[in-house]
């Protein structure tokens, strides 16, 4: 059969049949908010390059947790801003360290809610790189050591799953061995597997003061041009016992995306990263775009690409439209 019996356009004339036929959903179960915490007191600020997102303080934070539960997003990705940073990051496995805080009180205050913490040490090293420094590079095995201990500290102080973020490699075999080995079997790991080095998360830097101070990142993340290696990085995530796989950013890696939910089993997640963010509000405050819409088309192309889940700071604009009825 083809034209004129062959009409396409019969399923698109009108929203009820559009809803009958469509194939793809955003749903709240889709939605992970990424919080950041920062040291001092009573202090809830707006990132500058990110509106709509804040920095807590510990003793704020509680409400942030509360605000995502009520809109019924199920999970949150804490981001810790230190003010002890050192050679080393040992802010990271300290029980006074900023997410250990912040996860005593969340865990107390809101407990329904499911904290995923970022593994790494850029925001806590003062030199803003992923682990511990080997003359101008990041040192692979004596920063696993380091990620082992941060990974037990935060299992230890209420985390319900870690998501290394560091790139390092055997990084997610270290991490199985010591949650395991320190008694915590359960908790789950989602690994950074496809980072890429990549500009659009610049205005997260800005929010989590880990900008580099000195070279980049591309000694450890991975070369935008490359998509067969990021399988290969999956691949070995995998082996190494992930549980769940990411691939970072979003927007500009849905090839990635799609090509990783065909490799794996495993449930794929998609991180919409602050650059992606920061351009659609941006363009929607100058009028250029509509924002709403623009934002809604993202996540559903991150969707139909093979996302299960998306971290997005758009979780909770989605969440009110989805409980609006509004989509
Ligand atoms: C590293 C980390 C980064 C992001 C998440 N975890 C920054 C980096 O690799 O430089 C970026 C997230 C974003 O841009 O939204 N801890």
């Amino acid at each position: 059969m083809e034209f004129p019996k062959l009409r396409p356009r019969r399923l698109r004339r009108n929203e009820n049949i559009r809803r009958l036929v469509r194939e793809t959903r955003l749903t709240l179960d889709d939605l992970i908010y990424p919080i950041f915490v920062r040291h001092g007191e009573n202090t809830v600020e707006e990132v500058p390059s990110m509106p709509g997102v804040f920095r807590y303080s510990v003793d704020k934070v509680a409400d942030a947790v509360k605000e995502v539960r009520d809109l019924g997003i199920p999970a949150v990705i804490l981001f810790g801003i230190t003010e002890h940073k050192d050679e080393v990051g040992s802010d990271t496995w300290s029980d006074e360290g900023i997410i250990q805080r912040a996860l005593r009180v969340i865990k107390k205050e809101v407990p329904d809610v499911y904290v995923i913490t970022d593994v790494c040490f850029c925001e806590y090293t003062t030199h803003g790189h992923c682990g511990v420094l080997c003359g101008d590079t990041v040192c692979n095995d004596e920063t696993l050591e380091n990620l082992k201990k941060q990974v037990v500290s935060h299992a230890q102080n209420g985390a319900d799953m870690v998501a290394p973020s560091g790139m390092m490699d055997g990084m997610v075999q270290a991490i199985r061995s010591a949650l395991d080995s320190a008694g915590f079997k359960d908790i789950p790991i989602m690994a950074y597997s496809a980072k890429f080095a990549s500009a659009f998360y610049g205005p997260f830097r800005d929010a989590a003061e880990s900008a580099p101070s000195f070279g980049d990142r591309r000694s450890y993340q991975m070369d935008p041009a490359n998509a067969r290696e990021a399988l290969k990085e999956v691949f070995l995530d995998v082996q190494e016992g992930a549980d769940i796989v990411m691939v970072k950013p979003a927007l500009a890696y849905l090839d990635i995306i799609h090509r990783v939910k065909q490799m794996t089993l495993l449930p794929v997640c998609a991180y919409n990263v602050s650059g992606e963010y920061a351009m659609i509000k941006a363009g929607g405050r100058l009028g250029w775009i509509d924002e709403k819409k623009v934002m809604i088309e993202t996540l559903l192309s991150m969707k139909r690409a093979g996302a299960d889940m998306i971290i997005t700071y758009f979780a909770k604009d989605v969440a009110k439209m989805i409980n609006s009825g509004e989509i």
